[in-house]
């Protein structure tokens, strides 16, 4: 398609719905003008995420979104030089929603619009404001989905130097409330119950795979098969014991990243070093990272809290990268769910 508007993209509608959140950003000049998230409240009783309940809500949500993302930005469809969206990885049909709709406006609006790797918007997510880290960068990437160290490289290039074998943190934590009897996703209420407990209360395991990936199967398992022999002999165990619990559970989980991470920033010699992705949220992974920075002479970069969980401020500004380079979208375009 020839795109016979304008060639400068100085305002981008960004547009997000890999999973169970619909987010439509607007960019203005590299600046985040509004950031507008619909999150989905009927997969909490089901202890995740129903893919076809997700799908179903985007369609209902993103027209509103996207409605009130421009309004707050002050701007109408009119003025949009560019659409940034999610292409992958996600649930297919949660993606199909996303992408679908920004085709459509892209070929009736007649302006380009971009593919984005979700879980590179999330690395990207940290040169949104101000405090932008040096490359070469670190960044520990753990999402509900995914659990990776990326190497950010000049321009933006990427390399996954670990992730995780099975299970990613955010579903550990998530898993792990499920076992607690706490509603999905567990990992904000584990953060919360967690600072009442003793994080050394009680040990789980985290199995070394060797080189820098991950695997939080075992943690799992170990976690049930200690739930499962406590309960037997008290059946009140979880909730006498759910602060500590939720400490310790946490601990582990956090530990385990960043020993990975300490053993990177050794390989590599990159001392500038972040988080990225939902469970960047966490209180004691984010204090963690900041001890790590310390003891390694390295500088630690978080993004802002709202940039941490899905949104589509990190997709519009991503999408902006990919605008200067002239990578432009084609409506044959298809989504895909792994990277
Ligand atoms: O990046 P995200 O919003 O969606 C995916 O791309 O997966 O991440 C969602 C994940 C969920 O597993 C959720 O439990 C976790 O992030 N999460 C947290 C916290 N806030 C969100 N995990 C631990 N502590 C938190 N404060
Ligand atoms: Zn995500």
């Amino acid at each position: 398609m020839e795109y016979t508007k304008n060639n400068s993209h100085n305002n981008i509608l960004g547009v997000e719905s890999s999973c169970d959140d619909t987010s439509a950003a607007v960019l203005v000049n590299g600046k985040i003008c509004s950031n507008v998230i619909a999150s989905q409240k009927v997969h909490e009783e089901f202890g995740g995420v129903v893919p076809e309940w997700a799908s179903r809500k985007h369609q209902q949500n993103i027209l509103p979104t996207v409605k009130s993302a421009l309004s707050k930005a002050n701007l109408n469809l009119q003025d949009i030089d560019a659409i940034a969206c999610t292409q992958g990885p996600g649930l297919m049909g949660s993606l199909l929603v996303g992408h679908t709709f920004v085709k459509g406006l892209s070929m009736s609006m007649e302006v380009p619009f971009v593919n984005i790797n979700h879980l590179d918007a999330h690395v990207l997510a940290h040169f949104i404001d101000e405090e932008i880290p040096p490359l070469p960068f670190l960044c520990l990437l753990v999402s509900g989905g995914h659990t990776q160290i990326v190497l950010v490289k000049e321009n933006y290039q990427m390399q996954i130097l670990g992730k995780t074998m099975d299970d990613a943190a955010g579903e550990a934590f998530d898993k792990a409330g499920k076992m607690l009897g706490l509603s999905y996703p567990s990992g904000p209420q584990i953060d919360q119950l967690a600072k009442k407990g003793n994080p050394n209360a009680f040990k789980f395991n985290t199995p070394n795979v060797g080189g820098l990936d991950y695997s939080f199967s075992g943690m799992k398992t170990s976690i049930l098969y200690f739930l499962q022999k406590e309960v037997k002999k008290n059946p009140n165990f979880i909730d006498e014991n759910i602060y500590d619990l939720c400490s310790s559970i946490q601990r582990t989980i956090v530990s385990y990243l960043l020993f990975n991470l300490n053993r990177a920033i050794k390989e590599t010699g990159v001392n500038s070093i972040g988080i990225a992705g939902g469970v960047a949220a966490n209180s004691e992974l984010r204090c963690s990272l900041k001890k790590l920075a310390r003891n390694t002479g390295s500088e630690a970069y978080i993004p802002k809290f709202e940039y941490c969980t899905d949104n589509a401020a990190m997709i519009a500004f991503a999408g902006k990268i990919k605008l200067e380079q002239k990578q432009f979208g084609k409506l044959t375009d298809v989504c895909y769910t792994r990277k």
